[in-house]
């Protein structure tokens, strides 16, 4: 079995004080590791989550831990655009740096339902509400800079479960197909992948990166949406781990290595994998960088339409 990349440790020992950073879904999984590891280093991390008091428990759970750094808890629901505006005029009111935004949140195969706004829940919530949240926060990061975005893709945007990663710019958000709960996360994982790349085409030269990441299978509460964590966590753990899950902070890795290495400056907008099930064998060791197997990944045209259509549904102008 494969073992999953892991970052030099002279990298989680970089002094990040005076540094800031936004995590969302911090109170879960890779995100909270995320937060727990940047705080260790010394930076201050706004927590982002939908539910507050679940973000003071993910927070007292990290300061038991030792941190050197400070956590701050913010309410951020993805599937509102009207929380997203909240939490950005927030954070601006009360911080004038961020040296890293991480889009981490998500949701996985979810049944057919729709944001506040009426968007598809994983497009809406696992993109749209990430493209708005980076829109308002980039004056902050390009003042800022050298800073960066790290959005969290996944192997998925290839192929999830069967069902090809394609934006389908007729049918975003499956009015005219069948709904199908892991092509939509596809969908929503191509579209973090595409994000970046977008990003790091438009932000070339402002010292701000944009790439995206797959963390690897990490046991984490993702499958809420189709199996009890505590399943996942205890009977089916030596099973799944056999298969190739790995543990939280072997999937912070890739997010950390992307925030962090001196590396990722010289691929800006690419796509940093740790281990994946792909349709591309070679790819399954993962890479950072890593060459996506999707064909749609490799067509500028894509990220730039993509990028045009998500400005207009989150009613900026176009
Ligand atoms: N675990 C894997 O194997 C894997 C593989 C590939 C990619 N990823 C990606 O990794 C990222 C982190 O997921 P994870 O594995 O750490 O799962 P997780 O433990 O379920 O964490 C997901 C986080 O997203 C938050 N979230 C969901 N909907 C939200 C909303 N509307 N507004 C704000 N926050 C919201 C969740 O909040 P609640 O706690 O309130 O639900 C939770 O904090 C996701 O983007 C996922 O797609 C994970």
């Amino acid at each position: 079995m494969a073992k999953p990349l892991m970052c030099p440790p002279a990298l989680l020992s970089t002094d990040l004080a005076g540094k800031t950073y936004i995590v969302t879904g911090g109170n879960s999984g890779i995100g909270q590791v995320t937060v727990g590891q940047l705080a260790k280093q010394g930076a201050h991390i706004v927590l982002a989550c939908r539910r507050p008091a679940d973000g003071e428990r993910a927070k007292a759970e990290l300061v038991a831990q030792g941190i050197r750094g400070t956590i701050s808890v913010a309410e951020l629901d993805l599937a509102n655009l009207a929380s997203v505006r909240a939490f950005a005029s927030s954070f601006l009111a009360s911080h004038p740096t961020l040296h890293g935004l991480v889009n981490n949140a998500g949701v996985m195969n979810t049944p057919a339902t729709k944001t506040r706004d009426g968007f598809e829940t994983q497009f809406g919530t696992n993109h749209l509400g990430h493209f708005l949240l980076t829109e308002l926060l980039l004056p902050v990061l390009q003042v800022s800079a050298p800073a960066r975005i790290v959005n969290l893709s996944s192997c998925y945007h290839d192929k999830a479960l069967g069902r090809d990663g394609v934006i389908d710019f007729d049918d975003l958000q499956f009015e005219r197909r069948p709904y199908d709960g892991w092509a939509a996360y596809a969908q929503s994982k191509l579209a973090n992948l595409l994000h970046a790349q977008e990003l790091a085409a438009r932000l070339d030269g402002t010292g701000v990166l944009a790439v995206s990441v797959h963390p690897g299978w990490v046991r984490t509460n993702l499958v809420k949406t189709f199996m009890p964590p505590w399943l996942q966590n205890t009977v089916l753990r030596p099973l799944l781990q056999w298969q190739g899950m790995i543990e939280p902070w072997q999937g912070t890795q890739t997010t950390l290595y992307a925030l962090l290495s001196p590396d990722v400056a010289l691929h800006n907008g690419a796509f940093f994998s740790q281990l994946g099930i792909y349709r591309d064998k070679a790819a399954n060791k993962g890479g950072w960088p890593l060459r996506s197997p999707n064909p749609q990944v490799h067509d500028p045209a894509v990220a730039t339409r993509l990028g045009q259509v998500s400005r207009q549904l989150v009613g900026l102008a176009a």
